[in-house]
Formats: structure tokens, sequence, C-alpha cells
């Protein structure tokens, strides 16, 4: 179809990947001069660094007070792996899944720590029913699906007053999304995602009542030094002021508090927030109305701001996985869109990052690429 014509405007940065993802704005290496690269992180400069991120990280984020925030190893999953190894099988456990990553902490939970969960799955772009969750046993859960696009939409359904502890999995919703802090024992995230920052580390936060798990109950298998957050029955505090359980990245500590820093200068968590609402509002105000395309999560309340995943939903279309894929190389082919596609597990289609670093008018100048996209690979196909 060769008289299809391409859009005139271009994104002026095409990076949609949901990880890692697209840098601040007017990001540049030179910010990063200030790093004590080749000095230990247990020295003053060092430590006080790793400090300065976990205040700005409360600071920004909100948490309380009384929370714990500690910066580990292996990024988000780490975190995550790092919580259930330690807090469960105290009690019963409930396990909530919506897409790829939910899906492996249930198998950490059923196959590795071989605990009798109960198990809640909800399809690609649906959630788990949170009026059917019994709180009162442990339950884990990711925030926003990276893989599906849907999100809790708020804590309403999470009791205040709960027995269990809440372990969530925010790596794509911290700092782009409210999370109800009265509602979750365990938050845990990455820098790579919504503040574009470097893989490698994780970001655990801990309620009173997690901690108080960690202080009073032993698991019964054993734990290597990674996962290690006591010692002699008592949290390790120095954890939670920065001093790490092994060697982080100055480097990537200098680039999350570029990040947040920057994060500051837009208004902190609202302006975080709000951009990410604008960027996925443009995809959503794309799609409306056209029966060619739609969003994974059709119910708007649970439909991610973050990682907005689309489908394509014209019948003429003869292999949709086909089709997806190759609409996704078109569009990284012209440098519109780069690392577009749907992850490999979940259903055909494209996956946007919205995320706050994500300029609303790079969004804008994508969305006439994929019709066009569209468009030649179904007279391609
Ligand atoms: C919901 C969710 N959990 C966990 C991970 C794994 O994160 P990391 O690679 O930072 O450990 C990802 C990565 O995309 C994710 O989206």
């Amino acid at each position: 179809m060769s008289d299809l014509q391409t859009p005139a405007a271009r994104p002026a940065n095409p990076r949609f990947s949901s990880g890692p993802c697209a840098k601040i704005p007017g990001f540049t290496l030179d910010m990063l001069a200030d790093a004590p690269l080749g000095r230990s992180h247990r020295a003053a400069v060092g430590k006080n660094k790793l400090k300065e991120a976990i205040d700005l990280t409360r600071e920004v984020l909100g948490v309380p007070a009384d929370y714990r925030i500690g910066i580990v190893p292996g990024s988000d999953t780490g975190a995550v792996e790092m919580a259930m190894w330690s807090l469960l099988g105290a009690r019963g456990v409930e396990m909530l899944a919506w897409e790829s990553f939910g899906e492996g902490w249930v198998t950490d939970v059923v196959k590795q720590l071989k605990l009798d969960a109960t198990v809640k799955k909800a399809p690609y772009g649906e959630i788990v029913d949170f009026a059917t969750v019994d709180f009162n046993k442990d339950v884990v859960f990711t925030w926003n699906g990276t893989t599906s696009g849907a999100r809790v939409p708020n804590g309403d359904l999470i009791p205040a007053d709960r027995d269990g502890l809440t372990i969530c999995d925010a790596t794509s919703a911290a700092f782009a999304m409210d999370l109800p802090w009265d509602k979750l024992d365990v938050v845990t995230f990455s820098w790579q995602k919504v503040l574009g920052g470097e893989g490698a580390h994780g970001v655990l936060i801990l309620s009173p009542r997690a901690v108080e798990r960690l202080e009073t109950y032993t698991p019964a298998w054993p734990l290597p030094k990674i996962f290690r957050l006591t010692a002699k029955g008592k949290l390790i505090e120095g954890i939670f002021v920065g001093e790490t359980i092994n060697t982080p990245s100055m480097l990537a500590v200098e680039d999350y508090l570029v990040a947040l820093k920057w994060a500051k200068s837009i208004g902190g968590l609202k302006g975080l927030i709000a951009r990410a609402e604008a960027n996925s509002a443009a995809v959503n105000d794309f799609i409306k109305g056209k029966d060619w395309i739609a969003n994974l999560a059709a119910d708007p309340a649970i439909a991610s701001t973050t990682s907005v995943c689309v489908k394509f939903t014209d019948p003429a279309i003869k292999d949709g996985a086909a089709f997806a894929k190759a609409v996704a190389k078109r569009l990284e082919k012209e440098g519109v869109a780069l690392d577009a596609g749907a992850y490999r597990d979940a259903p055909p289609g494209l996956r946007i990052w919205c995320g706050s670093t994500v300029e609303a008018a790079d969004v804008q100048a994508l969305m006439p690429w994929i019709e066009w996209a569209y468009r030649a690979e179904l007279a391609a196909q």
C-alpha cells in the first residue's frame, strides 16, 4: 500500500520501554558527575549518598515516618523475594496474580517455599476481586501488572485493621500512582521504572507490623546472607539508613538521586502522577471510538497509567500474534517507538510505557504512527 502516508511528526524521544524506562527529560551522563566513584560506600561520602536516597524516597513518596526504607540487592525481584522468604510461613498465604510477574511470585511461594497458599488469578487485562480476599492471611500481589496494563484502583477493599501482612510489588506503580501506605505492609520497587533509573537495586519498604513479624518469626528454611534482614532476632537497622547488605553501585545511586531531585522540581508525587495520567490519557483518547484497537484493560478504573497495553481488534487480522509483532517492528524500524511490543507471555499487542519520565507530546506524536503501522501491516498481510 504505497500511497499510505507516514505521519508528519515523530516523537522526539522514541523510548517507550516498560523497563528500563526512559531517563528523565534532558538527561545527560554529565549529571552523574558527583557520584563518589572509586570510594567505599561505607565511607561518609558514600553513606551520605545512600542516606539521601532513602530520605528523598520518603519525601517524594510520602512514606510514613514509622515505615523503614531499605536499598537492597537484586532490583525489584530481590526486594520481593527477600520479603517473601523472610516473612511468609507464619500464617496462611493468599497469592494474587493477574500477569506474568505476579505469577512468578506464585511459583516462588508454591514451588520453592512449598507453602500451601490460596492462589487467585485473573486473566490479562483484569484483576482479582479484592472483596474475595482474606486479609487475615498474608496477601502477596502486584499493584500494577506491568505486562497486562491492569492495576489495583485504590486500597479501599484492603481493611486497615487486618491480621495478615500485605506484600505489594509496586515496581511499575511507585512514583506514578497513589499508594495507600496504611493498607500496605511491604512495598517494593526498582529504580529502573517510573523514575527512569538504573537496574541493580531494589527498594524495600516495611511497615511497623512487618518489622514486628521479622523480629518475632523465624522461617523454617535457610536464608542466604543477601536476604537477611535480622540478626539475633533484631532488625538490622543499618540497612534502613544506607548500610547496604553488600556493595551497591554508587553510579546507580547518583542516577537515582538525580531522578528524585527532578521529581521534586516538577511538583513531587503529584507532578509525577499528573504526567503519567496525561500520558496514558493520550493513548486512551486516541483509542476511543476506534474499532481496530482497544485497551487490554477494558475497565478504565483498573487500566494502568504506566504500562498501557493495547490490542488490535480488527477481525480482518489473520494472525494476531504475528500481526502485533510486525506492527511493533515497523514502529521500531521507523525509530518512533522502541521496545513497544507486548511482553512475551502477554496477549498480542503493544505496550506503551506512559510513566512519568515520558513526555505527553511524544505519546501524542506516536499515536498516528500506530495507525500508520496498523494500516501498512493490514495491507501487507
Ligand atoms: C511487576 C514487576 N515485578 C517485578 C519485575 C522485575 O523487576 P526487576 O527486573 O527490577 O527485578 C518487573 C519488571 O518489569 C515488574 O514489572
